[in-house]
């Protein structure tokens, strides 16, 4: 029995169907609902989003204890900077404090690194995630993407952009470029595509995550908001999941 069950009856109960043979190997989570959460407690939004975070470092361990190899968690998209000037600086100041306290996320061995576009994000941030990344290199837990000023197309379109280098440099024939290649050109190169995608809060739609990696994606709904989410929910994700018929297009 694995000791993340232990102190759960419910969960630990639940987990005994879990096939640990064909757990998902990469999980995409949307943490939408934090906003929603705080309006329904009478607090501010920033409060919501701190109690997301508190869910996040829980089910990343959790997957990384159940053995899941990569975790991508939506933590900033580039639609975000839409946001008031208030709620930006206050999810960009959690981001700071939570790269900061370097284990608070990064325990239980997982290994932290992040994904996006890092030229908009502060000097003082990008500082902290090259010291994070560095203090998680060379472990062998749970690789944790955390996605910061992220967007599917923004990173589709960097990565072809990265491709018409090699052709005008002359390592690549025009016409040449393959599935393969580009797979290797996105952010997550040494992940598998996302094999399961877990979206809170009642909300129906993938919002630029993961666009390319999600081709086959099954995906996971529910109406709880994200800082409610318990470990209870994502061994029913992960259960639901192993119920689902692959087929990636056969028969
Ligand atoms: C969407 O909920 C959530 C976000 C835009 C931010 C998610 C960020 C965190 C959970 C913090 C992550 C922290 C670390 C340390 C990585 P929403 O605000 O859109 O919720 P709403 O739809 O209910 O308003």
């Amino acid at each position: 029995m694995l000791k993340i069950f232990q102190k759960n009856r419910s969960v630990k109960k639940m987990a005994q169907e879990i096939d640990m043979s064909n757990l998902p190997k990469h999980v995409g989570i949307i943490m939408d609902g934090n906003g929603r959460w705080a309006k329904s407690k009478g607090l501010p939004r920033i409060a919501g989003h701190r109690a997301g975070a508190q869910t996040l470092k829980k089910i990343s361990q959790f997957a990384g204890d159940l053995g899941i190899p990569y975790m991508t968690a939506y933590a900033f998209s580039t639609e975000n900077w839409k946001r008031s000037k208030e709620e930006v600086d206050a999810l960009m100041d959690l981001l700071l404090e939570y790269l900061r306290d370097k284990d608070e996320l990064a325990g239980n061995n997982v290994v932290i690194r992040v994904i996006g576009d890092r030229s908009r994000l502060s000097d003082e941030i990008n500082k902290e995630i090259d010291e994070i990344e560095e203090y998680t290199r060379g472990r062998d837990g749970m690789v944790l993407y955390l996605a910061i000023n992220y967007g599917g197309r923004p990173e589709i379109v960097a990565a072809v952009n990265r491709l018409c280098k090699k052709v005008q440099d002359g390592i690549l024939e025009p016409g040449a470029v393959t599935e393969e290649m580009l797979s290797a050109e996105i952010y997550t190169p040494e992940a598998p595509d996302a094999d399961l995608i877990i979206r809170p809060s009642g909300e129906l739609r993938l919002s630029n995550f993961l666009l390319w990696q999600s081709a086959y994606s099954e995906f996971w709904f529910s109406d709880i908001n994200w800082p409610d989410f318990s470990t209870k929910d994502f061994t029913q994700a992960i259960l639901d999941y192993q119920n689902r018929n692959r087929r990636f297009g056969g028969r």
